[in-house]
């Protein structure tokens, strides 16, 4: 089994084994957020895999060489078995986070039962600086407020804390705010998502190609002076920006550097997290995603 907070090695081949699993427990959920591209419902889907179901998927999840899994959703916490589930697979040696919503079922006992079994990492999404931002695109009062609340006990227990942000035309201007938030409330890692347009996700709440650019750029430099680590999901261009900054950087320095070193020597490319997530590209033919047939 991998140490707690050890770097996942690179020897892992992509074309065999997922660097990362994960995996939709369920599409219920009691959030209404604009832009859920699970398009979620307050019902679970009779569809969904059985705890026995679940236990086998875990095996086989196993076998690939032990990727990292994450419960998500919908809300895992509208699974009365979810701890049961993430016990089975931690037991087995999988390092296993979790995505839920923030809703009442985000109870203390809840978080002392993931403590319990030994969950590695808790996921809250965070999508505005303020109440007023972020319960609007939640579809929900008070979302903002509990959401801060959990995270405080979340650090009283010691479980690390990731924040996920999905950047769209109603926090745009607030970047600057929210990534002070997210220092705040000393996150281990900031996944940054940008909406897409598919479920609820509407094409005219998107930032536009500009915007794209602007912010991958400050995402860049953000990087650079905080401790936290930086992700983004549905930006794969955010990749090549990070290349042609640090080929300007190393170029001033240095003189010239290739493509391909800025690409994957350790410290040029910033992109090495505290997990060792993949400098090397990881692209949604490696990912493994398991789903109900909505997506
Ligand atoms: C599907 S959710 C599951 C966890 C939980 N229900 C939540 O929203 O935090 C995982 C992440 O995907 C993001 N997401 C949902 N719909 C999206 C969309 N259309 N485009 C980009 N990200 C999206 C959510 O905001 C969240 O950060
Ligand atoms: S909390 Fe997540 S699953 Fe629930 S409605 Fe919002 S985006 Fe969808």
């Amino acid at each position: 089994m991998r140490e707690e907070g050890s770097i996942m090695p690179f020897s892992r081949d992509f074309q065999k084994d997922p660097f990362i699993v994960i995996w939709e427990l369920t599409r219920a959920c009691q959030l209404k957020c604009l832009h859920c591209r699970a398009e979620a419902q307050y019902r679970r889907d009779p569809r969904e895999l059985s705890f026995e179901e679940g236990k086998a998927l875990i095996d086989q999840i196993y076998e690939m060489n032990n990727p990292m899994l994450v419960f998500t959703g919908g809300d895992p916490l509208m699974r009365g078995d979810v701890f049961d589930i993430a016990k089975y697979a931690i037991e087995k040696g999988i390092r296993v986070s979790m995505t839920p919503s923030a809703t009442p079922n985000v109870t203390k006992a809840a978080i002392e039962k993931a403590k319990e079994v030994g969950l590695s990492r808790w996921a809250f999404s965070l999508d505005g600086p303020t109440a007023e931002i972020h319960d609007y695109f939640r579809g929900t009062a008070g979302s903002f407020d509990l959401t801060i609340e959990r995270i405080k006990y979340l650090h009283e227990l010691e479980i690390p804390v990731q924040i996920n942000t999905v950047i769209s035309r109603y926090n745009i201007e607030y970047l600057d705010e929210m990534a002070k938030v997210v220092e705040e409330l000393k996150c281990v890692l900031w996944s940054v998502f940008f909406l897409v347009p598919t479920g609820r996700g509407q094409t005219s709440d998107m930032i536009s190609p500009v915007e794209h650019e602007k912010v991958f750029k400050w995402l860049y430099d953000l990087s650079k002076k905080v401790f936290f680590d930086i992700k983004t999901t549905a930006a794969q261009h955010y990749r090549r920006v990070v290349i042609q900054q640090k080929m300007r950087e190393e170029k001033t320095r240095n003189g010239d550097i290739q493509y391909l070193d800025a690409l994957t020597q350790q410290g040029l490319t910033g992109s090495i997290d505290g997990l060792g997530r993949a400098p090397k590209g990881v692209n949604e033919r490696k990912w493994l995603c398991i789903h109900l047939p909505h997506w």
